[in-house]
């Protein structure tokens, strides 16, 4: 935190200066998470790694991110299992004093598309990772949290719908509000944004959709994860945006 002085008056400044400072990013070992990591690694930022199932990409990105001379910790678990966040938190509380940043970008896009497919169980699994498992880890997170920033991922479809399931477009419209609410509720300290990004080039959108995704874009073609990271990164550093979505669409969708 920086003091400054201006008109006489001491101003507190919340800067988030990234180097030496603590960010856990769900999901962290691939994609969109992955990119986040190793541009906050880059910055000199330690990152503690979420990941479910994909060990070797986990082990991977924690080698990648220790790379940039930064400690990088590995963490498993679900993050709608509420227990097992807690579990995981509470075994590296001995190693870190606080948590600066929380990235929620855990999510998944379910089996299926049409209204008529999805069943209950599937709206619950979809709803549970990608909308609850936010308000957990943000709850969870804020145990060791006294400063900081936190960035949901969101989605176009959180505004706009899509060619997506139900499920997966309320979850992320879910997150929306829980961001502009959260905003309010953690102010002056914990500064609180989403990114809504249209198609992004990762395994979540299957390689056939991929092409016709890109014509729907104003500039051709899909957002790369690093792209993304971009975005995350700005709203980190920036200590006056808070309740705010950056839309990353290529101008499909313009508000
Ligand atoms: N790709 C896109 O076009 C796009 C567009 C807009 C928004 N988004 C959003 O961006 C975020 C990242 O997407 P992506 O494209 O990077 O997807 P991805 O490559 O499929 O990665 C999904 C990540 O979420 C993790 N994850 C899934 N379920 C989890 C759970 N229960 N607990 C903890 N972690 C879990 C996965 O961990 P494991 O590897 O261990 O399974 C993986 O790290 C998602 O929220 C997605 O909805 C993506």
């Amino acid at each position: 935190m920086l003091k400054s002085i201006r008109n006489g008056l001491r101003e507190e400044v919340m800067r988030v200066e990234l180097k030496d400072k603590i960010a856990l990013v769900t999901g962290g070992d691939r994609g969109i998470g992955r990119a986040i990591v190793l541009e906050l690694a880059k910055r000199g930022c330690n990152v503690i790694i979420n990941y479910h199932r994909n060990s070797s990409e986990a082990e991977r990105t924690k080698r990648d991110a220790e790379s940039y001379r930064v400690r990088a910790w590995l963490l498993r678990f679900d993050v709608s299992n509420r227990q097992e966040v807690r579990r995981a938190l509470s075994s590296l509380s001995s190693k870190i004093d606080e948590i600066n940043v929380l990235i929620n970008n855990a999510g998944i896009l379910g089996d299926h598309f049409t209204l008529e497919e999805i069943d209950d169980e599937e709206w619950d699994r979809v709803i549970n990772i990608n909308l609850k498992g936010a308000f957990i880890m943000t709850q969870e997170v804020l145990k060791y949290m006294k400063r900081g920033k936190i960035v949901n991922i969101s989605s176009i479809v959180g505004r706009n719908g899509g060619t997506v399931g139900v499920h997966y477009a309320a979850s992320k419209a879910g997150l929306i509000g829980l961001t502009f609410s959260l905003a309010r509720q953690l102010a002056p300290n914990i500064l609180v944004n989403a990114v809504a990004p249209g198609p992004v080039d990762t395994s979540l959108i299957p390689e056939e959709k991929k092409k016709s995704l890109r014509k729907l874009s104003l500039l051709d073609r899909i957002a790369s994860p690093e792209e993304i990271a971009h975005a995350v990164i700005f709203l980190i550093e920036n200590d006056y945006i808070t309740g705010s979505v950056v839309n990353m669409n290529g101008g499909r969708y313009m508000l």
